[in-house]
């Protein structure tokens, strides 16, 4: 399975701090917020990884990650034009793809619980479509999923303003092998854009959509407006200076999930110089990683 962050878009929400630079540059806290979404698809166990971005904003993203080799995973980078939808990315991405499925994460997207990693490879299948949903107190902000009387998928309204149901689809998917051959029957809808959720109703209408709902243990936050991200700053900082642990390390996650040797960790400390971070970094070189 191949692994795709799709941090390009607009930002127009964060304008005029976005006017110069990516919104998923931006800090949450004390690291740029690609690391959220990175480090959850390295949490699910994927090394082979595309970000897509806006073609002004490429060059930062290389110069921040490269090609990840110092991680122990590939990172593959093309530009997305115009932000003209979340479904172009599977045609973008199609030759990265290869005709392998992919799991799919928005460069804004913050997901965090005990063992969310090892729940998505369990839940992850071979074919097909997966959803994660979330529990949300305003339906009326999110691509909502109603679930019929067993529990399967059976509508997806975008921003309904009233809503039976609560649960909101995530910004991370699962899609098999046939996603970039349905994203090209994608018509864009009234704002131009090529919506994933018409995407995610074909393999509905296929009967090949699963879902997870996230448990309540788990957080996700958003990042799009000013407030949106302070809140997930003090989210981050809290249950950093409370556990002594960081959230989203992706150092920390190669090391933990034995991609990156000891010798290769203390490389990456040093690199991170005299900040919280570098010395985070150093004081994991007393603990075991895999
Ligand atoms: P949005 O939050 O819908 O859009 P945006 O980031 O451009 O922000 P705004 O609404 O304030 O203008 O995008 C969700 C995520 O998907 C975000 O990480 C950016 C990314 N994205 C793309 O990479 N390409 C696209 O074509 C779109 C629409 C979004």
């Amino acid at each position: 399975m191949k692994g795709i962050v799709l941090a390009g878009g607009t930002g127009s929400r964060l304008w005029p701090v976005t006017k110069v630079v990516s919104k998923q540059l931006l800090p949450i806290y004390d690291k740029p917020m690609i690391y959220y979404p990175l480090s959850t698809l390295m949490l699910a166990g994927v090394q082979d990884i595309l970000i897509i971005t806006t073609p002004q904003d490429l060059d930062a993203f290389k110069v921040l990650l490269g090609d990840g080799s110092q991680l122990g995973i590939s990172l593959s980078y093309v530009a997305q034009a115009k932000p003209e939808g979340l479904a172009q990315a599977f045609i973008i991405g199609e030759d990265f793809l290869n005709g392998d499925s992919c799991l799919m994460i928005l460069g804004d997207n913050i997901f965090h619980g005990v063992g969310l990693g090892e729940e998505l490879s369990k839940v992850l299948p071979e074919n097909g479509a997966h959803i994660f949903t979330y529990e949300v107190a305003d339906p009326s902000q999110y691509g909502i999923l109603t679930l019929d009387q067993k529990g399967s998928p059976l509508s997806i309204e975008e921003k309904p303003t009233s809503s039976n149901s609560n649960l909101a689809i995530t910004g991370l998917y699962f899609f098999d092998k046939d996603v970039a051959g349905i994203a090209k029957t994608v018509k864009p809808s009234k704002r131009g854009e090529l919506e994933i959720t018409a995407v995610i109703n074909q393999y509905l209408q296929n009967g090949t959509l699963g879902v997870t709902q996230l448990s309540r243990g788990t957080a996700w936050l958003d990042t799009g407006n000013h407030n949106l991200m302070q809140d997930a700053a003090a989210y981050i900082r809290i249950i950093e200076e409370r556990t002594g642990l960081k959230i989203a390390c992706i150092e920390e996650v190669s090391y933990r999930n034995g991609w990156v040797s000891k010798v290769g960790l203390e490389a990456l400390a040093k690199s991170h110089g005299p900040s919280s971070y570098g010395k985070y970094l150093q004081s994991l070189l007393s603990t075991k990683g895999e």
